[in-house]
């Protein structure tokens, strides 16, 4: 009887087994490739717990089941909105890198959706075979997204390389670079462009907070200009669209060049008889607006820095970075820090939470600021409270102090905060030299020579070699 039992277990057992098995099938070969991918997704049930408007599976209305499953949408959703990637992929349209990095690397490694998810969700399992097709999927998005000519396995790096220059009017630029550097677009003409982004620092300040006219006191760090161009949006809070978009703030901010209008900045570049000439030359219909702000914002897609050691090691040169440099990337990558920040600027992809892992602005100990809502000042969303674009990394030993706030000094605090803040880890010291060795690479040339900053006097906390 006993005996019998028994074996009814194990074929039951079995069974089921050979179900879940089943259930967790990858989709069919037979499909294309974003078929594929869309199959996995679906089946994985990402959107129960990444979106705004998530499918709810049928024991969320049950009373303690329900407030669980109700808990993992709320932190999924806050981590990871995935609606846009899952309409781009079903309808066409743009796929943002950062959202392709960060489906990879769960897939890979098994982690989404939980085992409380798919033990409940059979089918839902994230399994080896179907990480793969996301990974192989993720390759093609890369190859095909950036034209950066990496070759081999350099082709699927999340981190690219910038481009030596882009197309641009060499005249325009050149006329970009006078009112970049000209004084006259603040109210009393003491501020220019490059007071706050020299290109002799590095396109910052060093300073928490950057001073307009009059000594004024922004409330916020003034990023680089360098490899702005390649942001997706400009701002902390990404209000600009584009550069020359942007380049229309400051003149008018009250704290900044503190100027009426461009009307009044136009009356007195209009004085400046040869500068009105080599303007009007370039463009026929003269001063505006539109006309300056162009100028300026083809100028700043000048602003490049390629050919950083880092750079020459994605472009083959294997001897480019140290081992202990290499140890670094790869630890970058594995603590997901090349999720958000991703692509040639090393972020400036998305907008991303600060705080994703531990409460930052209860730990920073300093009263809460109109600049620390983010991207909230724009859309009055909610989700969107503390979240900021992600600053690129390129340059960044030459960028202090760090943090839309300032409030980090030196490179070490800020990688360390990240591990904090933003994946959950305490990282050893160790980890952290290897990481700021890495970030030391991301150092490139303007004009033909390295990146210097005059403030710099051997960027303090960590000295390479
Ligand atoms: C039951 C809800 C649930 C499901 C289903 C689910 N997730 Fe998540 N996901 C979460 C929660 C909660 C977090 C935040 C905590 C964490 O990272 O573990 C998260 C985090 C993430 C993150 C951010 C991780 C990071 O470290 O930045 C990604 C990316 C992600 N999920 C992708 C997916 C994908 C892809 C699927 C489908 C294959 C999926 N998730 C299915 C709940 C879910
Ligand atoms: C008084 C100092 C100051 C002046 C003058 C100034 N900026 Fe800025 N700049 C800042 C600060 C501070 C920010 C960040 C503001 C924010 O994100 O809300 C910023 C942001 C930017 C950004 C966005 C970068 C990014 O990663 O989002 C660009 C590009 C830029 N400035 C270019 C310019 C140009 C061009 C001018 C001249 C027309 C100029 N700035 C004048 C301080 C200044
Ligand atoms: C979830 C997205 C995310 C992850 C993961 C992440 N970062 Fe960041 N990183 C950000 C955001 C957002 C900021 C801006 C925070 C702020 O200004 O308050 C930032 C800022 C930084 C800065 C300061 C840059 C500056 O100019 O101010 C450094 C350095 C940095 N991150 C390195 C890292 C490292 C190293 C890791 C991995 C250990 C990492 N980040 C992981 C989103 C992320």
């Amino acid at each position: 009887m006993k005996k019998k039992l028994l074996s009814l277990v194990v074929i039951v057992a079995a069974l089921l087994a050979a179900v879940y098995i089943y259930e967790n099938r990858t989709p069919s070969a037979e499909l294309s490739a974003t078929e594929r991918v869309v199959a996995t997704l679906e089946r994985g049930g990402c959107m129960s717990c990444h979106s705004s408007n998530p499918d709810l599976p049928f024991y969320a209305t049950l009373p303690v089941a329900g407030a669980v499953v109700m808990q993992d949408v709320d932190s999924g959703y806050r981590a990871f909105d995935m609606a846009p990637m899952m309409e781009a992929l079903k309808r066409g349209g743009r796929i943002s890198p950062v959202d392709v990095a960060k489906v990879e690397r769960v897939a890979l490694d098994g982690r989404m959706p939980s085992p409380k998810y798919y033990l409940i969700n059979w089918g839902s399992q994230m399994t080896s075979a179907k990480g793969e097709i996301i990974a192989d999927w993720a390759e093609d998005y890369r190859e095909a997204y950036y034209d950066d000519g990496l070759e081999g396995d350099m082709a699927d790096e999340p981190l690219r390389p910038i481009a030596l220059s882009l197309p641009v009017d060499k005249q325009k630029a050149a006329l970009g670079k006078l009112l970049y550097h000209d004084v006259r677009l603040s109210v009393d003409n003491t501020v220019s462009c490059a007071s706050c982004h020299g290109l002799n620092t590095a396109g910052v300040d060093n300073k928490q907070y950057s001073e307009g006219v009059g000594g004024q006191l922004g409330g916020v760090n003034a990023p680089t200009v360098f490899n702005a161009v390649y942001n997706f949006v400009q701002f902390w809070d990404g209000r600009a669209a584009t550069l020359a978009d942007q380049a229309a703030g400051p003149p008018l901010n009250p704290v900044e060049m503190a100027s009426a209008s461009f009307d009044e900045i136009i009356a007195k570049l209009r004085r400046d008889r040869q500068l009105t000439r080599a303007f009007t030359q370039v463009y026929p219909d003269g001063w505006s607006q539109a006309n300056i702000t162009d100028a300026i914002e083809c100028f700043e897609m000048t602003l490049l820095t390629p050919n950083s050691r880092f750079d020459k090691y994605l472009r083959g040169d294997e001897d480019a970075i140290t081992e202990e440099e290499k140890d670094g990337y790869e630890l970058f990558k594995d603590y997901g820090c090349a999720t958000c920040h991703v692509g040639p600027n090393v972020g400036g992809e998305s907008y991303e939470l600060m705080g994703l892992r531990k409460h930052y602005f209860a730990d920073r100990g300093l009263p809460l600021t109109v600049e620390d809502n983010g991207r909230f000042k724009e859309t009055g969303e909610e989700r969107d409270r503390h979240r900021f674009k992600v600053p690129g990394l390129r340059n960044v030993a030459l960028t202090w102090p760090y943090y839309h706030d300032g409030t980090r000094e030196t490179l070490k605090e800020a990688v360390c905060n990240m591990g904090t803040y933003q994946v959950g880890v305490s990282l050893s010291d160790d980890e952290e030299d290897k990481i700021l060795a890495f970030l030391h690479t991301l150092t490139g040339e303007y004009e033909g020579k390295p990146l210097t900053n005059e403030n710099v006097q051997v960027a303090a906390e960590y000295d390479h070699d």
